[in-house]
């Protein structure tokens, strides 16, 4: 369960150009939700979902997930919560360019003690859950965008997080490509993971089981 309470954030707060991003959001999400988040360009889309993947700071209100108040938590409790509960597909892949798919799909289990083989046998399998098995040792800058986008959806489940965050997935992929990837978050959902995603796409929208609309830094629907 994730809850929201009165969650505002500044950016550059004090400062000449501080600027409000969202005034004092509240939101409850459920386990096993699949939400769509929309809204115009600079409405906030991005700053919520950064808030709640617990990468990025606010100036006020609480934020829980599960019974875990974030603001209390040290940084080390921190990224124990993102590593094992969140799993975030960013706007732009983010993917390390000179590192293979699976070198890619590797970085979360960095910090974990498993043997190696082990460590690649998830990431196979994650890899794989994509359809990207064949393309594991391919160069991640050589690969198509929809294949980008796979390899950072298998980097971001590779821990089986309970929640799966994405910021306009289908943003730079051609309708069928978005498409097949929207047909892979529903079963991500369908696994009774919770995920969220931030579009531009109506069409992915509508098929998400909520629609949360916000603009100018509030939800309005
Ligand atoms: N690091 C930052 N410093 C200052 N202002 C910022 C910063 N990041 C975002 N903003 C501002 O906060 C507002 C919300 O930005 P955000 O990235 O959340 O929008 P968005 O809804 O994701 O837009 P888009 O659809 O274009 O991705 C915008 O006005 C933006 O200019
Ligand atoms: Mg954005």
């Amino acid at each position: 369960m994730i809850q929201l309470h009165q969650i505002s954030k500044i950016y550059n707060q004090g400062k000449t150009n501080a600027f409000q991003a969202l005034h004092k959001i509240d939101l409850k999400i459920a386990d096993g939700e699949l939400v769509a988040i929309i809204g115009t360009s600079g409405a906030g889309k991005s700053t919520l979902l950064h808030i709640l993947a617990c990468i990025d700071s606010y100036e006020s209100g609480e934020y829980y997930i599960d019974d875990t108040l974030v603001k209390n938590c040290s940084e080390k409790k921190l990224a124990q919560i993102r590593n094992k509960k969140i799993g975030m597909v960013m706007q732009d892949f983010a993917l390390v360019d000179d590192f293979s798919a699976l070198q890619n799909v590797m970085l979360p289990l960095d910090f974990s003690k498993s043997k190696v083989s082990e460590k690649k046998e998830k990431c196979l399998k994650a890899l794989q859950a994509v359809g990207m098995e064949k393309f594991a040792h391919h160069q991640s800058n050589k690969l198509s965008g929809g294949q980008k986008q796979r390899v950072a959806i298998a980097r971001a489940i590779v821990n089986e997080p309970s929640i799966i965050l994405a910021d306009e997935p289908t943003g730079a992929l051609d309708s069928k490509t978005s498409s097949e990837i929207m047909e892979l978050f529903k079963s991500l959902n369908d696994a009774g993971r919770t995920v969220i995603i931030v579009t531009h796409d109506m069409k992915i929208a509508q098929q998400c089981k909520r629609v949360i609309r916000i603009e100018d830094g509030k939800i309005v629907d």
